[in-house]
C-alpha cells in the first residue's frame, strides 16, 4: 500500500555524546540518516519523505541528500523541542493521501517487507505498529525496592514505523496538542482519540541507535546483512 513518511530527524544525539546530530555518524562509511533514507527511496510504495530537521543541520543535511541523489525528500521542516513537536510541524505539511508513516530516523535497519505488513494493517484497522516480545524480566521499584515483578507475556517493546489513516493521526495530534499530551510515541496520542491501534511483531534488529554502544550493535547487524548476500 503506498505512502508518505515522515522521519523525525531534528534531535540532538545526546545520550550518543558524539557532539553532533548522531544522524551524521558513518556507519559502513555512509552516514546514519542516509541508510534510514535510503530503505524509503528505494520503497516503491514510499511516495514522500518528509524530513523534521533542526535548522543548524540544514546546510550539511541538504549536502548528503544532493550528494548521494536522493529524490523523494519533498519538505525539509523545521523540527521542534520535543519529537512530537517534530513530526506535528511535519504533519501540518500533509495535505492529502491515504496513509501516512512515522519513523525514527535514527532506526537504520528497518526492512521494506515489515513495512508493507504494516501499511496493509493500518489500511484495514487505521492504527499499526511495529513492536518485538520484551525479552527481560521487568520489575517496578520505588526507592530502591521492588514493588511489583510485571508479567511479561503481554508486554511489548515498541519501534518505529507506526502507520496511520492520516485523518485520524492529524485528529489524535490536533487533540494531544489541545490538551497539553506528551507522549512517547506517536500511537499512544491515537489511543487517547481513542481509537485501536494494531501490533505487528517486528524484527529484534530494528535497533534505534540511542547510546554508543548501539554502533557495535549497529556494526554486528550490517556484518550479518552482508553475509547473507
Ligand atoms: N527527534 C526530533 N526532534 C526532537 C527530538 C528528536 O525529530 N526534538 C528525532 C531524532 O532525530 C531521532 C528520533 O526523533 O531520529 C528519536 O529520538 P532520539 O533517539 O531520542 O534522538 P535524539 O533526541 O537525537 O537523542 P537524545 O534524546 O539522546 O538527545
Ligand atoms: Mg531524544
Amino acid at each position: 500500500m503506498s505512502y508518505q513518511v515522515i522521519l523525525p530527524a531534528a534531535g540532538q544525539g545526546k545520550r550518543m555524546g558524539a557532539g553532533k546530530n548522531k544522524l551524521l555518524l558513518e556507519l559502513d562509511g555512509i552516514p546514519l540518516l542516509i541508510h534510514t533514507l535510503k530503505v524509503f527511496e528505494k520503497d516503491p510504495d514510499c511516495e514522500k519523505i518528509i524530513l523534521a530537521i533542526n535548522p543548524q543541520d540544514e546546510i550539511e543535511f541538504k549536502g548528503l541528500i544532493e550528494q548521494f541523489g536522493l529524490k523523494k525528500i519533498d519538505d525539509l521542516v523545521p523540527g521542534g523541542k520535543e519529537r512530537q513537536q517534530s513530526i506535528h510541524n511535519a504533519l501540518k505539511t500533509v495535505e492529502k493521501g491515504e496513509m501516512i508513516l512515522v519513523h525514527d530516523a535514527a532506526r537504520p535497519f528497518i526492512q521494506t517487507d515489515a513495512i508493507s505488513r504494516l501499511t496493509e494493517k493500518a489500511g484495514q484497522t487505521g492504527a499499526a505498529i511495529l513492536a518485538v516480545p520484551v525479552k527481560d524480566t521487568i520489575k517496578k521499584a520505588e526507592n530502591g525496592e521492588v514493588t511489583e515483578t510485571v508479567d511479561r507475556s503481554s508486554l511489548w517493546a515498541v519501534q518505529t514505523p507506526q502507520a496511520f489513516r492520516i485523518s485520524i493521526l492529524q485528529r489524535a495530534y490536533e487533540l494531544a496538542e489541545e490538551d497539553d499530551f506528551l507522549g512517547t510515541d506517536d500511537a499512544s496520542l491515537v489511543e487517547r482519540l481513542p481509537h485501536p491501534v494494531s501490533v505487528l511483531e517486528g524484527d529484534y534488529d530494528n535497533i534505534k541507535l540511542t547510546t554508543p554502544e548501539d554502533l557495535f550493535f549497529a556494526e554486528a547487524i550490517l556484518k550479518k546483512r552482508e553475509a547473507a548476500k
